[in-house]
């Protein structure tokens, strides 16, 4: 027999968890405005809103935080984690932010002006919204196979190289300063980009003579399935992936709280001087001096420890492996999601799942608000809320998917805890057909407001 996966490393520490009863639930979800950001912590019982800053550091990370440098400048922290960013990603320049969108933030000011287009794989909210933020547009080129979850296909973050070179055909090339993509992508459910596209898409980036960057939160998932899923590179190494997949890039934003395993963190990665000089001003400015740049010493040290740990075959074998356990179960049970399964979660396809709650009433939010009822589970919508207003229209966003997403921290939950899950939403499922009425907009910010809006059951 087949022996199964079994995680690569044991636990020295626990954490205590919250359990409540529904009616508990009912009182708390009411005070937080039907807004999953407004519960406090200890309102929830197993936490799948993000895996982002909420893995475990491993006994190496911990120590290594003792040995902290907290120099203002020049502390040996940085140098550690320049030369791990060097070895593992090949950027000879970088600079610490204090997390992904501040890595966003400091280079889209170089690059980024009133009316550009910057197209890419479907972009995180954060980065659409530092795009829209100052004028300029994110242009989706996913192919369009990502947006049917039934559909089999082992790259579903890739880009469509013809959507790509239609935006070049339409448009200036002084407008499009860069090509940007997320890998893996997680607004499409997680899914990776092949080594061959990332080909392509550097080959139509070099042809029109713009630049290509990657927003890299989950780089290192997204080389597990590059090794696994793309022939020549099975008997490649995780490290040796990244390498590749990185030397074909000009340069990367990067929050470190997904696949670099620390709690908070983030940095850019550079090719060339220039850039990096001119990011440098803003860094100053908005993060800190270079050589810490929002960051302190000892979290640089977690962060260098976490790249070598999160690039580990594996870890990420047990990692993925855990999601797509979670994934079967919900299948087993007749619940939609989007296939094949994604690398740091598992996304419901509610306009598959809750076919009775109008596009108008939010219906992936919905299911989130059933789903803390039903167990005390936190997940996160990823849909009609999310995709905020036009800016100019200021009409509601009808993305193409409506996902509920269930995201596994690293380290953190144990099989039981998946097996919860997926019974909470079996129960959901049973009645599922029942559910005919949503949620509406009581109070929303004008943008990224799925953070901090305030929501009431439609009656
Ligand atoms: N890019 C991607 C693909 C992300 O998923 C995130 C964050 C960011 C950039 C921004 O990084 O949070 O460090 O500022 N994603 C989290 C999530 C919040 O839940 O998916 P950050």
């Amino acid at each position: 027999m087949r022996l199964p996966y079994s995680e690569p490393y044991k636990i020295k520490m626990v954490e205590q968890m919250y359990p409540s009863t529904r009616t508990d639930r009912e009182t708390w979800i009411r005070e937080a405005k039907y807004n999953l950001f407004n519960l406090k912590s200890e309102q929830v019982f197993i936490d799948l809103l993000t895996d982002s800053g909420t893995g475990a550091m491993s006994d190496r990370q911990w120590s290594a935080l003792m040995l902290g440098d907290e120099s203002y400048a020049g502390a040996s922290s940085y140098y550690r984690l320049k030369k791990k960013i060097k070895d593992i990603l090949g950027f000879d320049y970088f600079l610490p932010t204090h997390q992904g969108r501040a890595a966003e933030n400091v280079l889209f000011s170089v690059l980024v002006k009133e009316g550009d287009l910057i197209p890419g794989n479907t972009h995180f909210d954060t980065t659409r919204g530092h795009i829209e933020f100052r004028k300029a547009k994110a242009v989706d080129c996913t192919i369009d196979e990502a947006f049917n979850t039934s559909l089999d296909h082992p790259f579903k973050g890739n880009v469509d190289i013809r959507k790509l070179e239609k935006v070049f055909q339409e448009n200036p090339v002084e407008k499009i300063p860069f090509v940007i993509i997320t890998l893996t992508c997680n607004s499409s459910g997680g899914q990776p980009v092949s080594m061959q596209n990332l080909k392509e898409i550097r080959r139509v980036a070099k042809k029109h003579g713009t630049l290509l960057f990657y927003d890299a939160a989950r780089f290192a998932e997204n080389a597990y399935f590059i090794k696994t899923r793309e022939k020549e590179y099975r008997d490649k190494t995780i490290k040796e992936i990244v390498r590749e997949m990185f030397s074909l890039a000009d340069g990367m934003t990067m929050s470190s709280k997904k696949d670099a395993i620390v709690n908070m963190g983030g940095f850019i990665g550079f090719r060339d001087e220039k850039i990096f000089r001119e990011a440098t001003t803003f860094n100053i400015m908005f993060e800190g001096f270079i050589t810490y740049g929002g960051m302190s010493g000892r979290d640089m040290n977690a962060l260098a420890q976490g790249l070598d740990e999160g690039t580990e075959f594996n870890y990420l074998d047990s990692r993925i492996k855990q999601v797509a356990y979670l994934g079967e179960r919900l299948k087993e049970f007749g619940i939609p999601v989007q296939e094949p399964f994604g690398g740091h979660a598992i996304f419901v396809d509610v306009k598959r799942f809750l076919v009775n709650v109008p596009l108008e009433q939010f219906p992936a939010q919905t299911l989130a608000v059933e789903l803390y009822l039903e167990a005390g589970v936190r997940s996160a919508e990823i849909g009609i809320l999310m995709a905020d207003r036009d800016p100019i229209t200021r009409e509601n966003r009808f993305p193409e998917m409506e996902f509920l997403r269930l995201a596994i921290p690293r380290r953190v939950y144990t099989r039981n805890h998946m097996d919860l899950v997926a019974v909470a939403m079996k129960n959901i499922s049973d009645r599922r057909e029942k559910l005919t009425r949503g949620l509406r907009i009581v109070w929303e910010a004008p943008i990224l407001r799925h953070f901090t809006v305030e929501l009431e059951p439609v009656d």
